[in-house]
């Protein structure tokens, strides 16, 4: 596996691969890999040819006060993984590769970047959409790999890259969880052994709340005792406990045929989100 920092070899390496008549898929991460960026990874194996992995932790995504210095980074690591996958190049940018001095452009997507995660971290969605349009430029792939874990980010890339007319298939895959439940996350590092175990209230609410939706019970009712639920299980915030359409992410009221289920809540100092099919 090539690792690659700077453009102009990454250009070079790309334009053999195309001369080689092969199909590039792209899987973005900014690294502290786990078993749900290794299942993006697998997929895009199974659909392209040549598949590259990129880890950039972006700046421009953090907030003030977020974890971008805390951010765990062990590159040397999720290399070795990443080749025992059979990845061919993995690109891992310096930071002037990616935000050049007077770099002065903005991706922003309105609307559906606006509530949910957006509401609590402003600006965040811009900087994944600035830095997601320039890897889709920097790479061209003919498809790219991201997982459902993060789902107003995947509706978010999707919606960018209809408006940008970037043409590559967008490919969402689903959340991979520990055996407990809890969707697996680099974050889930900062976890203590008692956060942890306290954790999975988190899915367990999700998966009941669901099930209640599902089958006709009030969907204020449930989203508010849902949200008490994790206040008593260990959580000190609750950003969101929402019922959004699976598409448009708009805000429903009651049970539909692509209802999706999404929240955000604190606990100790990590912020956990997650997201499930209400069917
Ligand atoms: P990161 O958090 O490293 O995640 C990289 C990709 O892995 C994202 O598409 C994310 O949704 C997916 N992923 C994370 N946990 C997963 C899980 N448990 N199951 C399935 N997929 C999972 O998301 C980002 O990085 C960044 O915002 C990025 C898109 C790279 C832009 O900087």
């Amino acid at each position: 596996m090539q690792i690659v920092r700077q453009l102009d070899p990454l250009r070079n390496a790309l334009a053999e691969f195309r001369a080689a008549g092969l199909t590039i898929g792209l899987v973005p991460t900014m690294g502290a890999l786990h078993a749900g960026h290794m299942r993006l990874v697998e997929v895009a194996q199974s659909q392209c040819d040549a598949v590259i992995a990129s880890i950039f932790v972006n700046p421009t995504q953090f907030g003030e006060g977020e974890d971008l210095d805390a951010y765990p980074r062990q590159e040397a690591a999720d290399a070795a993984l990443l080749e025992a996958a059979g990845v061919k190049l993995l690109w891992a940018p310096t930071a002037d590769q990616v935000y050049p001095p007077g770099y002065a452009t903005n991706v922003s997507v309105s609307g559906i970047s606006d509530g949910l995660c957006g509401a609590a971290r402003p600006g965040h969605f811009d900087g994944v959409a600035t830095v997601v349009a320039k890897l889709f430029n920097q790479v061209r792939p003919d498809a790219a790999f991201f997982g459902e874990k993060d789902y107003q980010q995947l509706a978010v890339i999707r919606r960018m890259a209809r408006d940008l007319d970037f043409s590559h298939e967008i490919v969402g895959v689903p959340t991979v969880r520990d055996a407990d439940g809890l969707a697996l996350s680099s974050r889930n590092a900062y976890l203590t052994a008692e956060e942890r175990a306290d954790a999975v209230a988190l899915p367990e609410t999700m998966q009941e709340a669901a099930t209640a939706i599902a089958a006709g019970s009030p969907v204020a009712d449930i989203l508010s005792d849902a949200k008490a639920r994790l206040l008593r299980s260990g959580f000190h915030k609750v950003d969101y406990f929402e019922l959004r359409d699976a598409d448009t992410l708009a805000l429903l009221d009651d049970f539909t045929r692509s209802a999706r289920l999404l929240a955000a809540a604190h606990i100790g100092r990590t912020r956990l989100i997650d997201n499930i099919p209400v069917s």
